[in-house]
């Protein structure tokens, strides 16, 4: 069911008179930053020495998960462990399409035991949520920093922390087709730093995404280029704020209020930007949609299996 809101209908550009963005209700799983904090740095945003205020990351994370709430969507949270600072950024703990679900094998030793955190919430609490299969992934895997559903096909980044191996058993475990996206700079080292899916694919609904071209080597690009023709190709200083590491509802688009560029693109294709401030967040290497993990239930009637 569409949310109550009907989409805009533009009247500048002949070309997109007839635009309108519809919001449909999503299902999300956040982790609250009380154990937020940057004490090692496994990414060129990370600086020890650069203080943190968890207090503060917990406001703004709350304001995030209110935007989500305003505009219908569910949030679930999953309970923060002390020692793991970077559960906050749920989004990388696992993917959920059509009820199967994988959790992710981190690349580094200080977020390994997040795996396991979020591979137990998948599978205690997955099946009120719409969560049939959890697959068992023996590559590495950063969930859905790199792992990107647009509805076809799923976007997969690799080059810094997700491996193209995992590509491969991402396909068949999910049981999906599987795009792979090499990303070559280390400040957009997941999928989710650099490429944002904007529209999902529907009947008769084409996907739309926005992406950085310079995250991406000249063969990925050729592929994005192909795949999505009119995407907005966003400047590299909205990038360089995170500003495509964004949340969509369809019609909503969740971003860092930093990225005014984008927000102008966003508008000027139907969108509605929703600014959100995640200052404190930022400091860790991450965003909006660092912090979010969708939940996409299976169509029909649950039947629980073991992939
Ligand atoms: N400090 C975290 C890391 O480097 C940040 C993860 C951000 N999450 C994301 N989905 N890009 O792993």
């Amino acid at each position: 069911t569409p949310l109550a809101d009907a989409g805009t209908v533009l009247g500048t550009d002949p070309a997109r008179v007839s635009t309108e963005r519809t919001a449909t209700p999503r299902h999300y799983l956040m982790c609250p930053p009380v154990h937020f904090d940057v004490v090692y740095a496994i990414n060129p945003w990370m600086d020890v020495s650069v203080p943190v205020d968890a207090g503060l990351a917990v406001v703004q994370w709350q304001a995030l998960k209110a935007a989500y709430e305003a505009r219908g969507h569910t949030v679930d949270v999953i309970r923060p462990e002390p020692g793991l600072p970077d559960m906050v950024y749920a989004a990388n703990g696992g993917v959920v399409v059509g009820g199967r679900a994988l959790a992710a094998r981190f690349t580094f030793p200080e977020r390994q035991p997040e795996g396991a955190a979020y591979e137990a919430w998948l599978r205690t609490s997955g099946a009120q949520h719409g969560v049939v299969s959890l697959g068992q992934a023996a590559e590495r895997n950063e969930g859905e920093g790199d792992l990107l559903w647009d509805g076809e096909v799923m976007l997969a980044g690799t080059g810094f922390r997700t491996t193209r191996e995992a590509h491969a058993e991402v396909a068949a475990l999910l049981d999906v087709d599987v795009v792979t996206l090499e990303l070559v700079d280390p400040r957009f080292y997941h999928l989710d730093t650099a490429l944002a899916v904007l529209t999902t694919a529907a009947d008769g609904v084409r996907p739309e995404v926005a992406y950085f071209p310079g995250a991406f080597t000249p063969e990925s690009l050729a592929v994005l280029r192909e795949r999505y023709p009119d995407a907005i190709e966003a400047t590299e200083g909205d990038a360089a704020v995170l500003g495509l590491n964004a949340v969509s509802d369809g019609r909503h688009v969740f971003l860092t209020e930093r990225a005014t560029g984008m927000h102008a693109a966003l508008r000027e294709r139907g969108y509605e930007p929703v600014g959100i401030d995640l200052s404190e967040l930022f400091k860790g290497g991450g965003s909006v949609k660092c912090c979010t993990l969708e939940l996409r239930p299976a169509a029909s009637a649950p039947t629980v299996e073991v992939t």
